[in-house]
């Protein structure tokens, strides 16, 4: 450890962190502190590519899963028991709260989310009800079984943003160029409004149980929001966006924010009020740097792609994620995107000594 590493983490007193917990590299990095080595996790680290996970799964739909609180933890865990990963991420899907309050949904596999009466004229926003946290008894329960078992590893709760959830929600399933979606966008600008609040509103409220029962982090996914140009990012999500990290401030745990495609993006991204800003493969770190204003860490940005080149490939590319990301005032370790179904554990397993080895070495030079 440096004698920067061993500077009190001074800011981090009013946090639910404390402790130990706050002093994970983790946490430290998306605060922007010295941290003794670079920290990584994995979205979608739980899932389809872990044998574990297919075990505990069979028969059980997606959906149910989410609710069942033994399930929930197990899965968690499945992850941070095989990979020296710095963070745990709630196993759940940005469909939950949804699903929670009432709407007609399903996820389908191999497909993705499917509604069954898709949100699109003023009277359909009645579909969706503010969540209170009794909707959501089984995240409670959860989070809090999962708070004890992983001691000093922080758990990173997550919802979706506003774009990818309208978009589902409008589209009635997944869809390539958002076209119904865009069309409110442009079109009805009222209407976009009115759900994109409603929304902001679903997600603070999921968001806010979470921490309170013991998540320690949170991400936004905006996965989809890369589709959108930055002009109307600007006009028809950024409002929105801002509004639910501003409700989060208060709690004191460090937001991610995350989106794929989201290169022209990342400046106002940036100032949505995240603490950390999540980059896709596309961007290099170092370029990333100057797009997102001062003041933020950065998360990623492997391509998850590149698990399945030979290992000296992984290697090559991972040492230079990690030496761009020494230009962000904190550098998270990511893929650019989830861990692909079909990729070998013992690949990712690989990765996470990886970066832990060669970014403690960086520092000792
Ligand atoms: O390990 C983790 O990252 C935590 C779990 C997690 C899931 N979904 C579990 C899941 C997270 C963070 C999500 C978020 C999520 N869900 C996003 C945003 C992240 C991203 O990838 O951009 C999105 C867009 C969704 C919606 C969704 N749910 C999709 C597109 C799919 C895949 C459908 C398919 O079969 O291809 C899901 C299902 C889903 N969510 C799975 C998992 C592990 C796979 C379903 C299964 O195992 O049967």
């Amino acid at each position: 450890m440096t004698a920067d590493a061993a500077r009190p983490n001074d800011d981090s007193a009013n946090t639910p962190a404390s402790g130990a917990l706050a002093a994970s590299p983790f946490l430290l990095a998306c605060r922007r502190r010295p941290v003794p080595h670079t920290p990584v996790w994995f979205m979608r680290q739980a899932g389809r590519s872990l044998p574990e996970y297919l075990r505990v799964r069979e028969g059980v739909p997606m959906l149910e899963s989410c609710t069942r609180p033994d399930m929930i933890v197990e899965i968690t865990m499945q992850p941070v028991r095989r990979y020296a990963v710095d963070a745990a991420i709630f196993f759940s899907d940005i469909m939950v709260p949804l699903k929670a309050i009432g709407v007609d949904l399903d996820i389908k596999p191999g497909v993705g989310p499917v509604i069954a009466d898709p949100i699109r004229t003023a009277a359909d926003l009645d579909a969706l009800r503010p969540l209170v946290p009794d909707d959501v008894p089984y995240v409670t329960e959860a989070v809090q079984g999962l708070a004890g078992e992983l001691g000093t590893t922080p758990l990173i709760g997550f919802a979706g943003g506003p774009f990818t959830l309208a978009s589902y929600l409008i589209e009635g399933g997944p869809s390539k160029n958002h076209e119904r979606t865009k069309a409110m966008m442009y079109g009805a600008p009222e209407l976009w409004a009115s759900l994109l609040d409603r929304l902001a509103d679903l997600t603070i409220a999921f968001l806010k149980v979470q921490v309170a029962a013991g998540a320690s982090a949170v991400q936004l996914f905006d996965s989809w929001v890369g589709a959108v140009a930055a002009v109307d990012y600007r006009e028809s999500v950024l409002p929105h966006t801002r509004r639910i990290f501003a409700a989060m401030e208060p709690l004191g745990v460090p937001r991610i924010h995350f989106g794929v495609g989201t290169g022209e993006l990342l400046g106002p991204m940036g100032e949505a009020g995240a603490d950390v800003v999540g980059v896709d493969w596309r961007v290099p770190l170092d370029e990333a740097v100057s797009r997102v204003e001062p003041g933020k860490a950065l998360q990623g940005n492997l391509d998850p792609a590149i698990l399945f080149a030979p290992w000296e490939i992984v290697e090559r590319r991972a040492r230079d994620v990690l030496a761009r990301g020494r230009t962000a005032e904190g550098h998270i370790f990511n893929l650019g995107h989830g861990v692909l179904p079909s990729t070998d554990p013992d690949v990712l397993a690989r990765l996470a000594d990886l970066v832990h080895e060669a970014s403690t070495e960086d520092r000792l030079q």
